[in-house]
C-alpha cells in the first residue's frame, strides 16, 4: 500500500500520456496522493482538466506562475513528495535530465529534488535505440534514477519494438517496491561484481569470463529490501540494476580504491572475480609486434580486496561476505578461505564444468559462517540472491 505517500507525477509530452490518467487512478487506489506537473507538450496529449480531476489536485505547469510561487515555491514543490515519477519520460526529457537542464518547471523540479526519481520511458523504437538516448539512459542510471520499462510491442507510430511505456500497474508495482520500507532501509551495503581488466598496454588487457550476473542479482535483491547499495562493478556483460549507486571500475586497484571510498558501510558483499595479478609497468603505448621477438610480461599481485577489508582495524563493515568458486573439495577449501581472509561468511559453489553453473542461470551454494555449513538447494541465481539478501537482513537488523 502507498497510503501516506506522495508522488510528484511529471507528465511528458508523448502519446503515452493518455495512460497517465489510469496511472493516477491506480496510484490513488493504493492510497498515494498525486501532485501532477505537466510539460507544455503534455498538454497537447491530455488536458490539465482531466489530470486535475483524477488527481484531485491542481496541475502545475508553469515555472513563472507567480501565484504558485506565492503558494508553494518550485524548490519546495520538488521536495514535498516521496518520489518524483516521470511518465511518460520522452527522449527529450531524458536528454534534459541527463544534462541537468532546467528550462521549464518539470526539468527545474527534477534538478532541484532530493527525493528518489523514477522514469517510465516512452518513445519511438528508433529514438529509444539511438546511441544518444542509450547514453542518456546510462547517465541517468548512474545518477541513481530508477527506470521502469519500456516494453516491447506495437507502437502508436506503426513500428514494433521496445519503446512502449510500461503499463500503469507495472509502474505502480515499481513505485510500491521503491517506497515500501524494507528491512534493510537505512543500511548501506557495498557490492563488488564482474571481472576486472588488467592492462598490458592501452589496447590489450588480461580479463576473465565473469558475467557479473550473480553480483548484479545480489545488488538488486539488497536494494529491493530497502538497502542503499553502492555497486562497484568491473566491465560486466550484465547491466547494473536500477536504483543503486553504480561505480564503474576496470582494474583491481581501482576496485579496491572505490570500495574504500564507499565505506563506511554496514555490510560488504564481494562477488567480483578480481584478477589475482596485474602486469608490472603496463606500457603507455601499444607494444609493437616484432617478428621473432616475444614480449615478456612480468606480474605483481593485486590487492585482495576481501581480505583487506575483512582485516580493517578501524571502520570494518559489520558483515563481510566473500565468495568461493571451487572445483574440488568445495567445503574444505571454502572453509579454509574464510579463515584465511577473515571474512564472516563465505558463499561457496562448485563450478566444475559438470555442474553447468558457470555461465548458467542456476546456482547451488553452501553458506559457511561461524554457525557452520549450510547447503542450499539448487535454484536460480536471482533466488540465491534473494535468499542471501534475506539472510543479510536477518543479521543486520
Ligand atoms: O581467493 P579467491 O579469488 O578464490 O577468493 C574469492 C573471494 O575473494 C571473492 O569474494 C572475491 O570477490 C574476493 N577477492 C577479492 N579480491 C581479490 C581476489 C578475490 O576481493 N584480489
Amino acid at each position: 500500500m502507498l497510503s501516506g505517500k506522495r508522488v510528484l507525477l511529471i507528465i511528458g509530452g508523448g502519446i503515452a500520456a493518455y495512460k497517465c490518467l489510469d496511472l493516477i487512478r491506480r496510484l490513488k487506489e493504493r492510497g498515494a496522493a498525486v501532485t501532477p506537473v505537466m510539460t507544455r507538450a503534455a498538454g497537447e496529449f491530455v488536458t490539465a482538466l482531466s489530470v486535475s480531476a483524477l488527481a484531485g489536485e491542481k496541475v502545475y505547469s508553469d515555472l513563472f506562475d507567480l501565484t504558485d510561487e506565492a503558494e508553494m515555491g518550485h524548490i519546495q514543490l520538488s521536495r514535498v513528495a516521496d518520489l518524483v515519477l516521470v511518465a511518460p519520460a520522452t527522449a527529450d526529457l531524458m536528454a534534459k535530465m541527463a544534462t541537468g537542464q532546467a528550462g521549464d518547471l518539470a526539468t527545474t523540479l527534477l534538478l532541484a529534488t532530493d527525493t528518489p526519481v523514477m522514469i517510465a520511458p516512452a518513445m519511438n523504437v528508433r529514438m529509444w535505440d539511438h546511441p544518444a538516448t542509450q547514453r542518456n539512459l546510462g547517465v541517468l542510471r548512474q545518477d541513481g534514477v530508477t527506470v521502469v520499462g519500456p516494453n516491447e510491442g506495437d507502437m502508436a507510430c506503426g513500428e514494433f519494438g521496445p519503446g512502449r511505456m510500461a503499463e500503469p500497474l507495472e509502474i505502480v508495482a515499481a513505485v510500491d517496491a521503491l517506497l515500501t520500507v524494507g528491512p534493510l532501509a537505512g543500511k548501506r551495503i557495498v557490492v563488488t561484481s564482474g571481472p576486472t581488466h588488467e592492462p598490458i598496454d592501452p589496447v590489450r588487457y588480461i580479463a576473465n569470463r565473469s558475467s557479473g550476473a550473480q553480483g548484479t542479482a545480489i545488488a538488486a535483491a539488497l536494494q529491493a529490501l530497502g538497502a542503499e547499495v553502492v555497486f562497484v562493478t568491473g566491465p560486466a556483460e550484465v547491466s547494473p540494476p536500477d536504483g543503486v549507486e553504480v561505480v564503474p571500475v576496470e582494474t583491481a586497484v581501482q576496485m579496491r580504491d572505490a570500495v574504500r571510498a564507499a565505506l563506511p558501510a554496514d555490510a560488504a558483499v564481494f562477488a567480483a572475480a578480481v584478477a589475482d595479478w596485474r602486469v608490472v609497468g603496463a606500457s603507455d603505448s601499444k607494444i609493437k609486434k616484432i617478428a621473432g621477438a616475444l614480449p615478456t610480461l612480468s606480474f605483481e599481485e593485486n590487492p585482495d580486496i576481501l581480505a583487506e577489508i575483512s582485516q580493517m582495524s578501524d571502520g570494518r563493515p559489520g558483515l563481510v561476505v566473500g565468495f568461493a568458486a571451487e572445483t574440488d573439495d568445495v567445503i574444505a577449501n571454502a572453509t579454509a578461505k574464510r579463515a584465511r581472509k577473515h571474512c564472516d561468511w563465505i558463499v561457496a559453489n562448485d563450478v566444475s564444468p559438470a555442474t553447468g553453473i558457470m555461465g548458467g542461470d542456476e546456482n547451488a551454494v553452501t553458506l559457511i559462517s561461524d554457525a557452520g555449513v549450510e547447503d542450499w538447494p539448487r535454484m536460480g541465481k536471482d533466488a540465491v540472491a534473494q535468499q542471501l539478501a534475506a539472510r543479510i537482513a536477518d543479521r543486520l537488523v
